[in-house]
């Protein structure tokens, strides 16, 4: 094939590193002071599924735990003759649910029984639509129940800011949980004014809202993980990491030179990142708007893969120097279509190996970009960093060879919703990446001029051994030369001709000075 013609550029995709054929060997899964494990390490059996731990229900409503719709402490007020009382909200959940529903507005009758301070503002308009025209009884799908499959004791760690803390629980765990979710259960999470106000929402009241296809489609994709969970038990883990960098690399001295590239205008981060480290282009709040009205790359990867969304149940809004990453999560749909055209298109089986933690050999991690309104601003030196070390947060892990690391898979990261510019973002991930000793496959969504480019760039780069704290200084020349006086809303000078031009006169210096030294 021409190069002009070809799909990708660059080392061929199956020479880089992925799991589980990279992997470093795995200690014994254990319970450490910052590792909770909500189900029994020792009776971990390939096939099985996983024994919970403990097995009675241990109750936690207080700041550093989930509060549980079925803790004791979630009570209800009670109309009575003389005025007041109150009363444990889990036994009105219990009988609201219990009942079986054969139309969505039993569902609807049933999730307002508890949360009757919102009767008169909670719209089901598209779950009613999935109902009467769509699908008969999608409702019957979440006969995954709530409360008769409760199978989680431990409390749930929320994982706070500044936290450097790993949860495993089990994917049944998880779907019974995600049911919860469905039918709005999840005490003091349905207004932005609690202790939760720096959460994700997790509740999926918003879900049922309006009568957009986008609800429907969605709904669709839910009902299908639903379906799928409650006829067949999954038998894995899932591990959810919070992890934070404190040190950030010297940028400006780095030594390091950038790792190899694999880029494509063809192909999806899920599809053919497989066993790679996959990027979510996360919001601070992970999950963006995977429970209202989002639908770009991280909603559709957190309804496919719907494991994901019991993230937002503990993880708190990310710092500018946290990533989130998920290891072990399945895929349950396929899709097609982007954002307003998305379609749920049909069950997804997952073969995807699993480790020995019994976790889908899937690494995900949420980094999330800023968001832009003008294009120069990105350009800032400060921004640069804060993107910079945003990425090297999500692509480190400490102790761990190279060798051992498998590639980054990521794309216009930022670069969509977020308004930034895919060459100076593809740039950044490429250092970010250099510095955690991980290669690259970068996936341009069908950008074949953005892969050229790129490409040629890294190229040009790696062939002058230019080094990530040298690159590093032509971002912030390009940022004080061209971007500060720059009076229109882009330079007319593009970064990566700058950097050429530079680079390329540098080496004209330098040979010219070598020449002069040498006599
Ligand atoms: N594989 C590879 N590339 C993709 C894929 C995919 N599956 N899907 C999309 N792209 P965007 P952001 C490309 O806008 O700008 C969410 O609401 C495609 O070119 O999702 O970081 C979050 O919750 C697309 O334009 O990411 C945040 O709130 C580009 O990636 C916010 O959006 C960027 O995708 C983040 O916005």
């Amino acid at each position: 094939l021409h190069n002009m013609d070809r799909g990708w550029l660059g080392t061929p995709i199956d020479e880089l590193n992925r799991m589980p054929q990279c992997a470093p060997p795995l200690s014994h899964l254990k319970v450490v002071p910052n590792h909770t494990v909500t189900v029994r390490t020792d009776l971990l059996r390939e096939g099985e599924v996983p024994v919970p731990y403990p097995t009675k229900f241990k109750d936690a409503w207080d700041d550093v735990s989930v509060k549980m719709p079925c803790s004791e402490k979630n009570l209800f007020p009670m109309e009575t003759e003389d005025g007041g009382g109150v009363q444990s909200r889990w036994e009105l959940i219990h009988t609201a649910l219990q009942g079986g529903f054969k139309s969505s507005l039993d569902v609807r009758d049933a999730i307002l029984r508890y949360n009757t301070a919102h009767a008169k503002k909670w719209d089901f308009t598209a779950l009613n639509l999935l109902c009467t025209e769509v699908i008969l009884h999608p409702c019957n799908h979440v006969c995954f129940s709530p409360i008769s499959t409760f199978t989680l004791f431990s409390p749930i760690p929320l994982l706070k800011s500044r936290m450097n803390h790993s949860l495993t629980m089990s994917q049944e765990q998880i779907a019974c949980l995600l049911a919860n979710a469905f039918f709005c259960t999840f005490p003091r999470r349905n207004s932005r004014k609690s202790e939760y106000c720096n959460y994700p929402e997790i509740n999926f009241y918003r879900l049922f809202e309006g009568s957009s296809s986008r609800k429907i489609e969605k709904l669709k994709t839910l009902l299908c993980y639903f379906r799928r969970v409650s006829q067949i038990r999954p038998k894995g883990l899932v591990t959810f990491t919070r992890q934070m960098v404190n040190n950030p690399p010297n940028w400006e001295s780095s030594q390091t030179q950038l790792t190899r590239l694999h880029i494509t205008c063809e192909g999806t981060i899920e599809d053919d990142g497989y066993g790679m480290l996959q990027v979510d282009f996360a919001n601070r709040f992970v999950g963006g708007g995977v429970t209202g009205h989002g639908l770009v790359q991280e909603e559709i990867r957190f309804l496919i893969n719907p494991e994901l969304i019991v993230s937002r149940l503990f993880t708190e809004a990310m710092e500018y120097n946290e990533c989130l990453i998920i290891t072990g999560t399945e895929q349950y749909s396929k899709y097609s279509g982007y954002a307003e055209s998305y379609k749920w298109k049909e069950s997804h089986t997952d073969e995807t190996p699993r480790d020995d933690w019994q976790r889908r050999c899937t690494e995900i991690v949420a980094i999330d970009a800023l968001k832009f309104r003008h294009f120069l601003e990105q350009f800032l030196p400060e921004k640069m960093v804060r993107e910079l070390n945003k990425a090297y947060c999500g692509f480190f892990r400490s102790n761990t060879n190279s060798k051992h690391l498998s590639a980054v898979a990521t794309g216009n990261w930022g670069c969509g919703a977020f308004g930034g510019d895919t060459r100076l973002k593809a740039l950044i991930q490429l250092m970010a990446a250099a510095e955690a000793g991980r290669d690259m496959a970068y996936f341009t969504f069908g950008d074949a001029q953005l892969m050229r480019d790129v490409h040629e760039i890294h190229t040009f780069l790696t062939g002058r051994k230019v080094t990530v704290g040298r690159l590093y200084s032509l971002l912030n020349q390009y940022s004080s030369t061209v971007c500060k006086n720059c009076r229109t809303t882009r330079p007319d000078e593009s970064l990566y001709s700058f950097i050429y031009q530079k680079v390329s006169s540098q080496t004209a210096t330098d040979a010219l000075k070598s020449a002069k030294d040498s006599g």
